[in-house]
């Protein structure tokens, strides 16, 4: 077998993981349940959960491939004390990655779509009704969705194809940077937009009153939700950037980067979007359809209104590719580490594999749309969204937790010394009853009541 590669530098390790977790949840999924729970509040909330809850799954996570030296499924089989059946996590956690994209790659589509319309001065003048059918005429149409969803997987591919230090890094090194840029530039002109002060006390001045209108309940399990999503983490897609790091930095300081990166991209998207649509008297706490119908609508409405509308899309289309090279590559590392495959030939294969499997979530919108699997006005996307972020997700992350934690798993010691290795800022010892004991109970107790607030 080929000698496995790795990253060329820190800094690409610490942005190609901040792309991995940096994407529709940061850009999408964050303003729009922020909008819902009431603000200020819950992004309070949600930031504690970052840090009690995402930070030490993450450094785990990267422990486990750094010691590994591997994709997740293999990692585990290296790792776990002999005869025993951690490895049955694997391919579960290999499962979510695939799941993930098979819905990623459809939206990503979008955005690129989005992107596009927005140069040509589509959204031009259009009222919100307008942008409305744009969008549903969009979802009607499953040519439409799938040239643009292939697109993106082409771009994914090629990306892919050109290495891991030659290409997948440096790509998503320039497309991070690009985001940020282009992330602080919007910003700082929603800020400056007549009318922008209501918004920007809305998402930033914290009131407790709208947590309650809300539901503090509901609020706290979204909140923890949405800090795994974001982080991609319980299902190896930050283990392998572990397994392709070297031994010169210490893994909890590099997660506290990450997750600070990631936050900031959450927040900026946040001081984008809430002062815009105050500026415009539109409501943002209007669900998923925020990115797709309010925002182009609010753009249609400024000077200069297709130039922003533009920017904001190709920013959200690089928050979403960094994603997709990163789960892509964590796939192909399976197939090159496990299968032996060359990088081109694991490549070719998982295209033609999700050439398949985005069709459900694609058809989903229209030839099937008759299946409404959580009720009225739900699809195949949020079966599969539930399969990932109510399931995967959460139960990777805590086979992960158990596995580092537990002695008959791979143990506490195994894990300190593996992520205290090199520079910086070590994993706290005194964290281990919390690690151990608690932090488990609270990843089971989000599980399953996610599970229930979505059946019931
Ligand atoms: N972490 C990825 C996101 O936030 C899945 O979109």
């Amino acid at each position: 077998m080929a000698e496995r590669e790795t990253l060329s530098s820190r800094l690409g390790f610490i942005l190609l993981s901040a792309g991995c977790a940096i994407g529709l949840g940061n850009v999408w999924r964050f303003p729009y349940i922020t909008g819902r729970y009431g603000g200020a509040a819950f992004v309070l909330i949600y930031l504690v959960f970052l840090l009690i809850l995402g930070l030490p799954v993450m450094v785990m996570e990267f422990s486990i491939g750094r010691a590994g030296k591997m994709n997740i499924v293999g990692a585990y089989k290296t790792l776990e004390p002999k005869k025993s059946k951690w490895h049955i996590a694997g391919p579960f956690a290999l499962f979510g990655n695939y799941m993930l994209l098979f819905f990623y790659i459809p939206i990503t589509g979008w955005l690129l779509y989005y992107f596009i319309s927005s140069i040509g001065g589509t959204f031009a003048g259009m009222g919100t009704e307008e942008v409305g059918t744009f969008f549903n005429s969009m979802l009607a149409s499953p040519l439409l969705q799938y040239g643009w969803g292939v697109i993106a997987l082409v771009i994914t591919a090629l990306i892919a194809l050109g290495g891991l230090k030659n290409s997948v890094e440096k790509v998503s090194k320039v497309m991070m940077a690009m985001l940020f840029v282009l992330m602080i530039a919007l910003a700082i002109h929603s800020a400056t937009l007549n009318g922008a002060k209501e918004g920007l006390l809305f998402f930033l001045k914290p009131d407790l009153n709208n947590l309650v209108e809300y539901g503090i309940g509901e609020s706290l399990f979204a909140a923890m939700g949405q800090a795994f999503f974001t982080l991609s983490l319980g299902i190896g897609a930050m283990s392998i950037m572990g397994s392709y790091f070297s031994d010169e930095r210490s893994l909890t300081g590099e997660s506290v980067r990450i997750v600070c990166l990631d936050t900031s991209i959450a927040l900026l998207a946040g001081l984008i979007i809430f002062p815009a649509c105050s500026a415009f008297s539109i409501e943002a706490g209007s669900g998923p359809s925020l990115l797709f119908i309010t925002l182009p609508n609010v753009f249609a409405q400024m000077t200069a209104g297709s130039l922003w509308a533009a920017l904001f899309f190709l920013a959200m289309s690089f928050a979403s590719l960094t994603t997709l090279i990163a789960v892509f590559e964590n796939i192909i590392a399976y197939w090159m580490d496990m299968r032996g495959y060359t990088r081109k030939k694991a490549a070719f294969v998982n295209v033609i594999i999700f050439l398949i499997c985005i069709l459900p979530c694609i058809l989903g919108f229209n030839v099937l749309s008759g299946f409404t699997p959580f009720g009225e006005g739900t699809g195949i996307m949020d079966l599969e969204d539930f399969i990932v972020s109510n399931l995967l997700l959460p139960l990777g992350s805590l086979v992960m937790v158990l596995f580092c934690t537990s002695r008959y798993g791979w143990g506490w010691n195994n894990f300190i010394e593996t992520a205290d290795k090199g520079d910086g800022l070590k994993f706290p010892n005194k964290l281990r009853f919390y690690c151990a004991y608690i932090l488990p109970l609270i990843i089971l107790f989000v599980t399953v009541k996610g599970i229930y607030d979505i059946i019931f």
